[in-house]
């Protein structure tokens, strides 16, 4: 098939050329954007006086006649035309004729390429930013059922303070929440028209790239034309976002995993959303978090991946940006699929309230032992020594901090009183943090409130 542009060429494109440099293979994705884009451009030159108004008229009924076609599956795309900016074209004129050797005209792909990413992103950016709310709402269901429920909340892995489940909930919604805002903080960039900055330098007709701003929905434009054209900034920073919200899910799976596991034993899993062993008949495998988990990986690789693509190019188009596809599109499916993946895990989750609040006593109520002393006027630091003795000496009794009797505890200070056995329940220690953003139960009602409200659950 001869290439559109064939005509400084004296001889064919070599086989594995055509094979190593193609996108069709991936960039079809971008089929619809493609004729979006197309038929803004096209106006865009009718308004310019380069194109009659019947001539846009059939230019348009030909794009809108070949859209038809690729969403119904009957688009026959061909590699030799390497990219589907090319296909798309040739297609055109196939059937329109010279008329359709037209549309090209004021434009170069390296300004098309990032019109069809930019109007991907927004449209996808705005599907994360969906599935980010619904899991949102989902931490915040979890939470609202869970203030009661008073578990260890664990530092180094090891049993740490008393904090109240919803607490825990509502910290990874707040996670969330920033990974939100740095969507739609990168959407403003994304939201910028690059088209009418032609191969690098612009354009020699007048086109009105307000006008195609305004047609394709963009709320400004790239304003230099070398920029326009160099720039894959907004995939980079986009795949930044994804990378980090892909850290939080893998670190929710993460404890969700360890809870589940006979040891801990927190949580269950529903069954529909976990695996068996082919060979171990108990085993009930949480692959779905895991999945979520180590699909951070990608995430991370795309990011890696378009930065070190980016890195040393010569201003400014150069083929390797075509190098930006397959990170964008997968890290958009990863993510999307990890999300869902999430929520219904949240959804589907139960709560072994009674596991949870067995492991919250003991030693982790020993920092509020600490702190009794230092309200009677003990130095803190010495108060930590004195309370990790009692540790040491609780150990090596083999007792647990609930045991001991007010006179060994005064074999360690006189300060000890009858009232410093009402610290022995984790519920009392959880409720002595009222600091804001703490773990009591105003603070944690509170903040519950505030992320009722701003979800738009207010009237859960
Ligand atoms: N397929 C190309 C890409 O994704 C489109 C832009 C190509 N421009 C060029 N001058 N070859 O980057």
């Amino acid at each position: 098939m001869e290439k559109p542009w064939s005509g400084r060429f004296s001889e064919e494109t070599d086989e594995f050329v055509e094979e190593f440099t193609e996108s069709i293979s991936f960039d079809r994705e971008l089929a619809l954007e493609d004729i979006e884009q197309d038929i803004a451009h096209v106006k865009t030159l009718q308004k310019a006086g380069v194109l009659t108004e019947e001539e846009a008229q059939r230019i348009i009924e030909a794009l809108e006649g070949i859209r038809k076609d690729i969403e119904g599956g009957r688009f026959e795309w061909r590699r030799s035309l390497e990219d589907v900016h090319m296909n798309i074209e040739a297609e055109l004129i196939k059937r329109l004729g010279d008329l359709g050797g037209k549309l090209h005209t004021g434009r170069s792909r390296n300004d098309q390429i990032t019109t069809d990413e930019r109007l991907y992103l927004k449209r996808e950016i705005g599907s994360l930013i969906h599935l980010l709310k619904e899991l949102r709402k989902s931490l915040v269901r979890l939470a609202q059922n869970t203030v009661d429920v008073v578990l260890p909340a664990y530092t180094h892995l090891q049993r740490a303070q008393p904090i109240r489940l919803a607490h825990y909930f509502l910290s990874f919604r707040e996670a969330f929440l920033k990974d939100t805002e740095r969507f739609l903080d990168c959407y403003r960039r994304v939201d910028e028209l690059t088209l009418g900055s032609g191969a690098v330098a612009g354009v020699d007709f007048p086109l009105d790239r307000h006008h195609t701003a305004e047609l394709l929905g963009f709320n400004k434009l790239v304003r230099n034309s070398v920029y326009a054209t160099a720039d894959r900034d907004f995939i980079a920073e986009f795949l930044f976002a994804c990378a980090l919200t892909g850290m939080h899910l893998s670190r929710l799976s993460e404890d969700l995993i360890i809870w589940a596991s006979e040891e801990f034993g927190y949580v269950d899993l529903p069954d529909k959303l976990c695996t068996g062993s082919s060979i171990m008949p108990q085993k009930k495998n949480p692959d779905l978090l895991e999945l979520i988990r180590g699909k951070t990986g990608r995430l991370y690789g795309n990011l890696i991946s378009i930065l070190t693509t980016l890195k040393g190019l010569p201003t400014a188009y150069n083929r390797d940006l075509q190098e930006d596809k397959e990170p964008l599109f997968d890290s958009v499916r990863t993510l999307k699929g990890s999300l869902i993946g999430m929520r219904k895990i949240l959804e589907g989750l139960k709560v072994r309230e009674q596991r949870m609040v067995s492991n919250a006593g003991n030693f982790v109520l020993i920092t509020d032992v600490a702190n009794y002393l230092v309200q009677k006027g003990v130095p803190f630091r010495k108060a930590h020594h004195v309370t990790g003795s009692i540790v040491g000496y609780l150990i090596e009794k083999g007792k647990r901090l609930e045991e001991i009797t007010l006179q060994e505890l005064k074999s360690f200070s006189e300060l000890f009183e009858e009232d410093v056995f009402e610290l022995f329940k984790p519920e009392v220690v959880a409720d002595r943090r009222k600091t804001y953003g703490g773990t009591s139960k105003e603070e944690v009602f509170r903040m519950l409130e505030v992320a009722k409200r701003e979800e738009g659950l207010s009237q859960m």
